[in-house]
């Protein structure tokens, strides 16, 4: 199967009550630990690239990585996605060196700003058969070295969801409902809880149309302690209780990014392997468990929390 759009899957997602994994890839063992996994449950993916992984990496070397995953998993649908576009030029070098979906992300600008620009890059995506996720709504935390601190995130507000997307013409709606990017999403001692209330009010407004989690990694608390037992220091760090993603899922969430989850895994399995291991210097040592272990937390995202697996 080639790349694929995300039309199909959110379709599927919508009405099988599941979400579709977005997960970020960097390199080529993560795209290898999550496409695995994916290939071995029978789940859709959409492997999604930042403006900081485009930086990083080198736009071709990504695309050509996740092409690889392609021919190694031809049993299931896979789409490339941008993910926080920044700008109408991001978007259409991705659309244009084939990426079969990108999110222009223009929460942060006044709303009819916002519809402007989501308008423009959709009318240019829609031409070259690529889909569009907008945003409306801020979340708090860093996402591409943009940070928004708590006073300055808010909640997407349901009265404005459906002119938004009438006017824009946007696939994919990304809301806030109080996730957020990174490690440190609520502040230990307090009770995590989605604002599943908003969801609703939007889900009234917009029925049938796919929306978007950004900021859902839950931070599993067995990588915070083996990244802080092997000489790391990330204390209080805490995600979006799986539970509360399942729930998401089975509502109008077709798709849930996942980031920090994969950072963490790789970082704390590298960590403990140098402590246990100090006269290794193989990359190849280090990174096989690292990409491992990603495989293995996709795998129980896939079946217990975004409830994908045997979707494809
Ligand atoms: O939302 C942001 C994603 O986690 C990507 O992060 O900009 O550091 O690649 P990045
Ligand atoms: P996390 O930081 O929770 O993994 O969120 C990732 C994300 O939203 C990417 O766009
Ligand atoms: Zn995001």
């Amino acid at each position: 199967m080639a790349l694929v759009t995300t039309t199909e899957m959110f379709k599927k997602a919508y009405h099988g009550g599941y979400a579709v994994g977005a997960f970020n890839v960097n390199n080529m063992e993560i795209v290898q630990g999550i496409t695995e996994a994916c290939r071995e449950e029978k789940a859709p993916v959409i492997l999604q690239v930042s403006k900081g992984a485009r930086a990083y990496a080198n736009h071709t070397y990504l695309v050509k990585l996740v092409e690889a995953a392609v021919l190694e998993c031809p049993e299931i649908p896979i789409a490339l996605h941008l993910d926080h576009g920044d700008s109408f030029e991001t978007c259409k070098s991705c659309i244009d060196g084939g990426f079969t979906s990108v999110m222009i992300d223009a929460s942060s600008k006044p709303f009819a700003e916002n519809i402007a620009i989501t308008r423009k890059v959709v009318e240019y995506a829609h031409d070259h058969g690529v889909v569009v996720e907008a945003e409306l709504g801020a979340l708090a935390g860093v996402e591409d070295e943009v940070s928004v601190d708590a006073d300055n995130a808010h909640y997407t507000r349901p009265e404005e969801v459906e002119e938004f997307v009438a006017k824009t013409g946007c696939d994919s709606l990304a809301i806030a409902i109080g996730t957020s990017h990174g490690a440190y999403k609520f502040k230990p001692g307090t009770n995590p809880q989605l604002r599943f209330d908003i969801l609703e009010e939007i889900v009234k407004k917009l029925p049938e149309f796919p929306i978007v989690l950004h900021g859902s990694s839950s931070v599993p608390q067995e990588y915070v302690q083996m990244v802080n037992t092997y000489g790391g220091a990330m204390p209080g760090a805490i995600g979006v209780p799986e539970e509360q993603l399942r729930h998401a899922a089975k509502l109008a969430v077709c798709k849930i990014n996942i980031d920090s989850d994969l950072r963490l895994a790789m970082t704390g399995t590298i960590r403990k392997f140098f402590a246990e291991h100090p006269d290794k210097f193989d990359p190849r040592e280090y990174l096989k468990p690292a990409r491992a272990n990603i495989k293995e937390m996709v795998r129980h995202k896939l079946i217990n929390v975004l409830g994908c697996a045997g979707k494809a």
